[in-house]
């Protein structure tokens, strides 16, 4: 049975111990509604630390108004079993109370990073998730804590943040896990009805060709534009498809630095982001 905890006080008591011991302690914050991403990441800490501390936290303060915070799945009994046959040693899982007291009104504003793409489309969400993961950091005090490339916006801002506010803490970043027809896992993906999940690894299969294309040498914006079109032909609604540097997510104009390739699409209700690799010339 794994052990589980629910407020920063009893989160810190079962640390304790482990500190006292010389112990090191990974953290893989997550929303639940696991799948196999996040067993990666546990798996990833599990690799480089002695213990491995998991959060489930719907954090109400990264969903927009018109978002689906109340219909975000909830299986937590299933995640406890999927965490305790990951080898996860302990479980945090705040109510928002205990994360938002009555009066909590600080919040991180993470700068330009968190209002291009992501961030232009959804106001507010990067502050959402920055403020929970400097919360969930500075109560836990891991070690290292692991992020998943496949939300690589927000790895870069996290990144940022640690750097910014000098929070003790070594980042892993863990390759997006994908489905055999290649569509990134998301608790998102539960979403979609059986003919839209057929029709989504059209996304993937449609960045993958860009990739394919620009590791050609094809001009960078006549790669977009048709890959752009071929998304819509496919039947999404493309919020966007960007090529950026993967360092600070400007706009890549060549390929001289790595690149990284980001794209955000509807089908019917169901939104999904994916991001690629571009390797550099
Ligand atoms: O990636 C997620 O699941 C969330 O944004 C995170 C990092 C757990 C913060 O709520």
């Amino acid at each position: 049975m794994l052990h589980t905890v629910n407020s920063v006080h009893d989160l810190r008591a079962a640390l304790l111990p482990w500190r006292e011991a010389g112990e090191t302690v990974g953290f893989v914050p997550t929303m639940g509604a696991l799948h196999k991403g996040h067993l990666a990441l546990i798996d990833a800490s599990r690799k480089v630390t002695k213990r491995t501390v998991a959060s489930i936290f719907v954090n109400p303060l990264q969903f927009g108004p018109s978002e689906d915070l109340a219909k975000y799945p909830r299986p937590l009994e299933e995640d406890k079993k999927l965490l305790a046959e990951a080898g996860c040693d302990l479980l945090y899982a705040p109510e928002p109370a205990e994360i938002y007291p009555e009066g909590f009104i600080t919040k991180i504003d993470p700068g330009p990073l968190a209002t291009i793409l992501e961030g232009a489309v959804r106001p507010g969400h990067f502050s959402g998730v920055a403020t929970v993961v400097a919360k969930l950091l500075l109560q836990a005090m891991p070690d290292c804590a692991f992020f998943g490339e496949k939300d690589y916006q927000q790895l870069l801002i996290v990144r940022r943040m640690v750097r910014d506010l000098n929070i003790p803490v070594h980042l892993g970043a863990v390759p997006t896990v994908r489905d055999t027809d290649g569509l990134a896992l998301s608790s998102r993906n539960a979403y979609l009805p059986p003919e839209q999940r057929k029709q989504a690894a059209s996304f993937p299969a449609i960045l993958k060709e860009c990739v394919n294309l620009f590791a050609e040498g094809r001009d960078i914006g006549k790669v977009l534009a048709e890959g752009h079109e071929r998304l819509t032909g496919a039947g999404f609604k493309c919020d966007y498809l960007e090529l950026r540097d993967a360092g600070t997510l400007a706009p890549a104009h060549d390929l001289t630095l790595p690149g990284r390739l980001l794209g955000a699409i509807r089908i019917g209700s169901v939104r999904l982001i994916d991001n690629m690799p571009v390797n550099g010339i």
